[in-house]
């Protein structure tokens, strides 16, 4: 084991997801067995209380990686030294809320959260958002600490590739271990483009399944895409025990690097690839050697797929432009 512990800060820590996601934590599921871990838990003064009830039941599990948890309601305290940043807490869109007045309220969060990080953090802190608008959430907290490398900052769309895993796998009728390269493009938004043309589904390429274009457009993108608003439907509140389990997937995947042969989604700096604007926070097709996040390499994109990843990162355009008329980025 090693000795000294990662510090993984949680914010929204009293919310649904840090529920799902904070015990998993401390159970080891983050960073591995053999790496103890010392939680900080970020909350509004309001949810305080209901953060520090969530930190004694993460005591009374007696977790042996566990090293120790705080609360608090200040980011400067919460990510002082942090080496993991999960940024949960975010601003929902309130009944009449339009886009802009949302995307200014995470301003309001992400902004100083981002500077917060820039000013305490550990100097090799890696920073996964979840909050939503995750990819322009992400993309102000960058913007806020210029001495971060924008490569430290990135965006979920691992719930997207999962549950885009499962609706292949199941069409195809092999196990979910079985398919691999799937991409996941663009904003996590309905806008997104779950790409299985670069797959691999058993002994199939993916674009055979692709060729059954009805398949494809009127029952795998949607359900892949509006799969967050079905949950909210089903459950009456979004999806959390599986939002958590992709935040596990991608920081693990971070830390211990995707398999050979494979790999993942997730919302990163783009430096303009595949002609997605430079700087933006995008979902691409990636690899991790452990350290850093790479946008997978020559791959063949055909107009089907080209339209509906320019659609998304227009989307991304557009939340942009909005953040900086604000003065955010
Ligand atoms: P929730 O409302 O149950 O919890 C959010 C928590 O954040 C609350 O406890 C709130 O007090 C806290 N919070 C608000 N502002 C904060 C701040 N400035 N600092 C610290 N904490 C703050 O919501 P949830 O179900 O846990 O979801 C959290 C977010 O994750 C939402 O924005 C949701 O839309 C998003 N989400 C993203 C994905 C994804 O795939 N990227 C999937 C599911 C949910
Ligand atoms: C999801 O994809 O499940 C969430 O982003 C939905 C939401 O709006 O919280």
């Amino acid at each position: 084991m090693t000795t000294s512990p990662v510090t993984v800060t949680v914010t929204g820590a009293a919310g649904q997801i840090g529920y799902a996601l904070l015990f998993r934590i401390g159970a080891g599921q983050l960073l591995g067995p053999d790496t103890p871990v010392r939680l900080r838990l970020l909350e509004i003064p309001q949810a305080v209380q209901a953060a520090e009830g969530v930190a004694m039941e993460l005591d009374d599990c007696a977790f042996p990686l566990l090293d120790g948890v705080d609360v608090s309601d200040d980011p400067r305290t919460a990510f002082d030294g942090a080496n993991v940043a999960l940024l949960v807490g975010a601003r929902p869109r309130g009944k009449g809320m339009e886009r802009a007045d949302l995307l200014e309220a995470n301003g309001g969060i992400f902004g100083p959260q981002g500077r917060a990080i820039n000013d305490v953090a550990a100097d090799d802190v890696r920073v996964l958002v979840v909050g939503n608008p995750a990819n322009t959430n992400a993309l102000i907290a960058a913007s806020s600490a210029p001495d971060v490398p924008r490569s430290r900052f990135t965006a979920m769309t691992r719930l997207d590739h999962n549950r885009a895993l499962s609706q292949v796998a199941r069409r195809a009728g092999v196990p979910v271990a079985q398919v691999r390269r799937l991409s996941i493009w663009g904003n996590h938004s309905a806008s997104q483009y779950p790409d299985l043309f670069h797959a691999q589904v058993g002994d199939r390429p993916g674009s055979d399944l692709a060729a059954d274009r009805g398949w494809l457009t009127d029952d795998f993108i949607p359900t892949v895409a509006k799969r967050g608003a079905a949950i909210i439907e089903a459950r009456g509140a979004s999806s959390q025990a599986s939002a958590a389990n992709a935040a596990i997937d991608h920081v693990r995947d971070w830390y211990a690097g995707t398999p050979e042969g494979d790999w993942t989604s997730a919302g990163i700096w783009s430096t303009g690839e595949y002609g997605v604007p430079e700087g933006l926070i995008s979902s691409f097709p990636v690899t991790s050697d452990g350290r850093d996040w790479s946008v997978v390499e020559g791959l063949e994109i055909d107009p089907f797929s080209r339209e509906r990843i320019d659609a998304s990162v227009a989307e991304l355009l557009e939340e942009r432009e909005a953040v900086r008329a604000l003065g955010l980025v």
